[in-house]
């Protein structure tokens, strides 16, 4: 295909003719805020619509198509003419509820341009564009018109043209499950089909050579590129096929065997927004809003029932093989004497939450059991766990209990129990439920990524709003910034978690899995991946396998990969009496600002957030098996204030697999002048608590130097 770039860029113009490019008839420009993207669209001579993108000097989109293939319909692919376009501009503010951040600036130009086929039967769409200061969306609306009712889509045709072989991280575009590796490799080495052989994957399908979303990018300049969607709602989840030869990225969207097409839908409608994130560094993207940004509004209002929280678990134990979830093992995890242990933990410990796996009956027929439909209920307990008593008990100590709904992936069991599970959930007390979705989806032929389950996974959100629950979904929807619009869609999983370190499979998570996360998955939102395992090498329960960081690195994850909700992952008894579990009970899990200091994809990431509410701070830095020494500039601290920095850090020899116990706790006086040297082992990490000195740490500590 052709490229276009021919003109001198003016913001939302409309501009007629190129000297060079006789064939075009108009080409609209939008830029971004600030100036720095631009953005244009044209219909070539065969009437099909292209837009292309540079970031200041640079094109990071050459010539890409836009359109569809429909089932029993012509393409919508070429053949249009332009009827109409408009600009728009919107500069606001929004509050998360919770969040990274408290305030949220959405400021942004917008471009609607309408087509119109020229032949008969004239059909209509519309193409948005939103341009960003960090990036870019756009979407296609069909508006209603006459003779279409419907529209069955085989396939969307949009084109991402890169403009050279950069470096990508990603994960195969597996239809069914996150939880692969990243990998890092050039665009022509992207290989997603020798990623099927899975060792312990319960479902996985990767039909063609894609990624999944968010995949992210470095361009040799140095320019950070992250590709996704926004707000995927009653579509299927994209997935972009990789030309490893002319370094394009196709739509190619998750389907279904008992349907012809992968999307079905009346009009008029509109698809998820399709998005680029550009930064000129790797820090960038995490701080960028854009994702959420593309989302509409708090739909729910108020979710004061729910409330940012650290939780442990009757989980880990079951992981381990200490216990099981199910009683026929003899060793059942979930018991009413377990469950209060865990309670009584976390009162102890500034632990707002007990999360209970395998407290309801069916757990023997789970795994590996084609026939799950009907298996679990999600109101009737073992008749070793006293549910009444536990939430008691609860109660009685200030705990809240979070519900746990494994659906084994027979969505149409969950869905007929939605109103009786979520009225206990309520009748009880209980405002959050972590769901779970292990197996291959049943009815069989629908995958989890595709359109039906995406409606699933809405359908549940919307119900357990109205019983004031939130939802934690494991083996989840990507995550698309829907939190905005419904924020009881608090956490999810969706990637390679902590579990993979249980499990003797493939050595584990290695040192660089999160940070590469922090670059990728963490772009799309909250992440449940359950940190803070001390007992690193898991003995005596699976001394075949262990956690590849060092356990510093393990606490600063509660700073770097965020989530309203953080479990602390390990057994109790492995906490009890440990001098770095008080960085876990101090840690803040809701933010009203975040700073990301330093960072490069797969390598390392320092981040900084302030506690909502309160002065303290809480930094994070980790590493891949790189030892590292990194600077952090407290510049973010308030002026005129003396704060204590308590630094938990590698000790001496610290290393993720040689030492990964080895840890030191330091604490000095420090102010905003103050640049803390953070030196990182191999795998390591360190976390850092600040809060305002009293007067007699200004005695008794020493000044940081
Ligand atoms: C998979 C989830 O990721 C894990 O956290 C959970 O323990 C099991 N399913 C059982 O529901
Ligand atoms: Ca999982």
């Amino acid at each position: 295909m052709k490229s276009y770039w021919c003109l001198p860029l003016l913001a939302l113009a409309l501009l007629a003719g190129c000297s060079k490019d006789k064939e075009m008839d108009k080409i609209l420009e939008i830029s971004s805020p600030g100036g720095d993207l631009q953005l244009q669209f044209t219909l070539t001579e065969e009437g099909e619509p292209v837009y292309w993108a540079r970031y200041k000097d640079t094109a990071i989109l050459d010539t890409s198509a836009l359109g569809f293939e429909l089932v029993d319909a012509p393409s919508l692919r070429a053949g249009f003419e332009m009827t109409d376009y408009s600009t728009r501009a919107l500069n606001d503010v929004w509050e998360m509820p919770w969040g990274e951040q408290r305030e949220v600036s959405n400021n942004y130009n917008e471009l609607t341009v309408e087509v119109r086929e020229i032949p008969p039967p004239n059909r209509r769409m519309r193409l948005i564009f939103r341009i960003y200061d960090d990036g870019f969306g756009f979407r296609y609306e069909f508006p209603e018109q006459e003779g279409l009712e419907t529209l069955e889509i085989a396939e969307e045709r949009t084109e991402f043209q890169l403009t050279g072989n950069h470096t990508a991280w990603w994960i195969p575009g597996d239809w069914d499950i996150y939880e692969h590796l990243y990998n890092e490799t050039s665009v022509s080495g992207i290989d997603a089909l020798s990623k099927r052989d899975h060792p312990n994957l319960a479902q996985t399908a990767i039909p063609v050579n894609a990624v999944n979303t968010p995949v992210t990018m470095r361009t040799a300049s140095g320019l950070h590129l992250s590709f996704h969607e926004a707000a995927l709602t009653d579509y299927a989840g994209m997935t972009l096929m990789v030309d490893n030869d002319t370094y394009k990225l196709t739509s190619n969207l998750v389907g279904s065997e008992r349907t012809p097409y992968k999307v079905k839908r009346k009009l008029p409608f509109h698809t998820p927004w399709r998005t680029v994130q550009v930064s000129p560094d790797a820090a960038g993207l995490i701080e960028s809003n854009l994702i959420a940004n593309l989302n509409e509004p708090n739909q729910l209002g108020d979710v004061e029932w729910f409330k940012p929280t650290k939780y442990v678990g009757i989980w880990w134990e079951m992981h381990l093989g200490k216990s099981s979830w199910d009683m026929a093992s003899g060793k059942h995890g979930a018991t009413t004497e377990n469950a209060k242990r865990y309670i009584d933990f976390a009162a102890e410990n500034n632990i707002g939450a007990v999360l209970v796996e395998g407290w309801n009956t069916g757990w023997e027929h789970w795994i590996g059991f084609e026939d799950r439909e009907g298996v679990f209920d999600f109101v009737t307990p073992y008749e070793d766990y006293d549910l009444e008593e536990v939430v008691r008990y609860a109660n009685e100590k200030g705990v809240e209990m979070i519900m746990h709904h494994e659906t084994s992936a027979a969505p149409r069991t969950y869905e007929q129990q939605l109103d009786t599970a979520y009225a206990l959930m309520q009748r009880l007390g209980i405002h959050s439920v972590k769901t779970g979705y292990v197996g291959k989806i049943i009815p069989a032929g629908e995958y989890h990524h595709g359109q039906w389950m995406v409606n699933h996974y809405r359908k549940v959100l919307e119900t357990a709003a109205e019983y004031e629950v939130a939802v934690n979904a494991h083996e989840p929807i990507k995550a698309t910034g829907i939190r905005r619009t419904f924020p009881n869609a608090i956490s999810r999983e969706g990637l390679r978690g902590q579990e993979f370190n249980a499990w003797s499979v493939e050595g584990g998570n290695p040192p660089d899995h999160l940070p590469t996360v922090a670059f990728t998955r963490m772009l799309a939102g909250p992440i449940d991946f359950t940190p803070g395992i001390f007992n690193m090498k898991l003995a005596p329960y699976k001394e075949e396998s262990q956690i590849n960081t060092t356990l510093a690195h393990q606490l600063a994850l509660y700073v770097v990969i965020y989530s309203p909700v953080q479990m602390a992952a390990d057994l109790p008894e492995h906490y009890e009496d440990h001098p770095a579990f008080e960085f876990i009970r101090e840690v803040g899990v809701d933010w009203e600002q975040s700073k990301v200091l330093n960072g490069e994809v797969g390598d390392y990431v320092t981040i900084a957030r302030q506690e909502r509410g309160t002065d303290r701070w809480f930094l994070g830095s980790i590493t891949d098996e790189q030892e590292r020494s990194l600077e952090a500039s407290l510049d973010f601290l308030p002026a005129g204030a003396n704060y204590k920095a308590t630094i938990y850090r590698d000790g001496e020899g610290a290393h993720w697999d040689e030492n990964p116990s080895a840890f030191l706790i330091e604490s000095f006086l420090v102010d905003r002048s103050t640049t803390l040297k953070l030196d990182l082992a191999p795998g390591g990490g360190t976390a850092v608590t600040l809060e305002p000195a009293t007067a007699e740490d200004e005695e008794r500590l020493q000044t940081y130097r």
